[in-house]
């Protein structure tokens, strides 16, 4: 039933080059459902007694390796941003999260461009920038970057593919017809990018201009900057493949981790883990390092694992509420699931400044606030900051939309001296405001507690309704 429905949609693209995109589209989705019809006829699940943690063989510490000295190299690396996502968690309604500005009126997008022409500036070079968009992010992306046209950094884009929603009860797809609403649609994750680039043709055309590496990052992680001692590393050891890792503490406990897995390097994530094991999973003491999203490729290895069909990424099943009321399936898949594909893979455990993440607007907080200064398009710690870690900050419900956020705090508060930071309730920044040691504020039920301009709060608790 559902090959018949998506023939039936392919049948009625009727310009030719949008029906060839539709289709291979379509081809792509139905291979992924397959599978996971599949897997859930079998009910297979991983098997935890033969998932090890990976050992310092297969992790090398960022410290150990070669300090780099040759920026000829560059001449063959592209860096690809992974820009397909909404940012839904942070309520962006309809924009791409790398719109939001970040600092001095840029955007993650903006700055992302900085360290690019900083980068070729630095070192004579013109390393290309590549954005992986989706349906949903592709014009917003493109106004923002049309400043650059004239600029002296060559940009290319293109869209990874659009699937359709599935009916969990009815198991076929939720639009009607191509043109069906937008929100029938979504992007399948960030592992698409194998089939996209290669679909899109721009693998060929990479490979052509004589480049032979690709460094992949979200494109929220401003510290995933191009880092010459890695990409130094991967040439010499000649990995195919090369995921950046870094210590977990006890806020990342959700992150990928890199396990051996019947003789083969694999991504375990939370998602394939038996409910009964979760809590081994969580363990730092087991898997201290997890994955930071920043991958190193080869571009003629993910031109044989495409030739040869092998690429077989673990289906992550993502369960949403359609507006219509419809219990929906969105089946995804993530880029570093690849790794078992490639020839001499493993990881580096990078330092912490290489994965700083905007999932939430606490994370939003830390990278805009005076915690960090901006050079060349990189967040610097503030060298006045103790110990170089950054606070634990909490934001309640009425921060999580990014425009409550914005409205909420009248100017971003100094927090460099902030450990510990929870808010909750109706609760109002104004501006110049200092946080310093443990800070809770906390207003109950109708309260609504207003901290006035140039406030100065350390280690204090600030609960119900008072004006301080
Ligand atoms: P995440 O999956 O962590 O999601 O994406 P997100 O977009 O940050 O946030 P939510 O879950 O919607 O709130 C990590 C990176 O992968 C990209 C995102 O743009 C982000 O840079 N991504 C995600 C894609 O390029 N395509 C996708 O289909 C999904």
């Amino acid at each position: 039933a559902m090959r018949n429905e998506l023939n039936r949609m392919i049948n009625e693209v009727e310009n030719p080059k949008a029906k060839k995109v539709f289709d291979a589209e379509m081809q792509s989705f139905f291979i992924l459902f397959n599978r996971y019809l599949a897997e859930k006829a079998k009910g297979e699940k991983i098997v935890w007694d033969k998932c090890i943690a990976a050992g310092p063989d297969l992790i090398k510490p960022y410290a150990e390796l070669k300090k780099s000295v040759n920026p000829t190299l560059l001449d063959k690396l592209v860096v690809l941003k992974l820009n397909g996502g909404l940012g839904t968690s942070m309520g962006m309604g309809g924009a791409p999260k790398s719109a939001i500005e970040v600092r001095e009126g840029m955007t993650f997008l903006d700055l992302c461009v900085r360290q690019i022409e900083h980068l070729n500036e630095e070192f004579n070079v013109n390393v290309p920038f590549i954005l992986m968009n989706s349906f949903n992010t592709d014009g917003e992306t493109q106004r923002i970057i049309q400043k650059y046209a004239n600029h002296n950094i060559q940009i290319l884009t293109f869209n990874q593919s659009r699937f359709p929603r599935v009916g969990r009860e009815t198991l076929l797809p939720v639009p009607r017809s191509p043109v069906s609403d937008k929100s029938m649609w979504y992007p399948p994750g960030h592992g698409d990018i194998y089939d996209a680039l290669s679909n899109s043709g721009l693998l060929d055309q990479l490979i052509a201009a004589g480049k032979e590496y690709i460094f992949v990052s979200n494109v929220d992680n401003l510290g995933a900057v191009v880092d010459l001692n890695i990409y130094q590393h991967m040439i010499d050891s000649q990995a195919e493949f090369i995921m950046e890792l870094t210590d977990k503490t006890k806020a990342d406990v959700k992150g990928g981790t890199l396990v051996q897995y019947e003789g083969n390097v694999r991504l375990l994530e939370v998602a394939q883990v038996p409910s009964e094991h979760i809590e081994d999973f969580k363990s730092i003491k087991k898997f201290n390092t997890f994955n930071t999203n920043n991958l190193w490729m080869n571009l003629k290895a993910i031109k044989r694992v495409m030739e040869n069909d092998e690429l077989l990424l673990d289906i992550i099943v993502n369960n949403k509420i359609a507006d219509s009321g419809e219990a929906v399936i969105q089946l995804e898949t993530a880029v570093g699931a690849a790794i078992k594909h490639f020839r001499g893979a493993h990881g580096v455990n990078v330092p912490r400044s290489r994965f700083l993440p905007v999932k939430s607007t606490s994370d939003l907080l830390l990278i805009t606030s005076d915690l960090y200064t901006l050079e060349h398009g990189t967040l610097v710690m503030n060298p006045a900051r103790m110990f170089g870690q950054t606070p634990v900050i909490k934001l309640g419900d009425s921060f999580k939309k990014i425009a409550n956020f914005q409205k909420r705090f009248r100017t971003v508060p100094n927090i460099l001296e902030l450990d510990h930071l929870t808010v909750a309730g109706d609760v109002w920044f104004g501006r110049n405001i200092t946080l310093r040691g443990t800070v809770i504020i906390v207003a109950t039920d109708n309260a609504r507690i207003d901290l006035p301009d140039g406030s100065i709060l350390e280690n204090k608790l600030v609960s119900g309704n008072i004006s301080i």
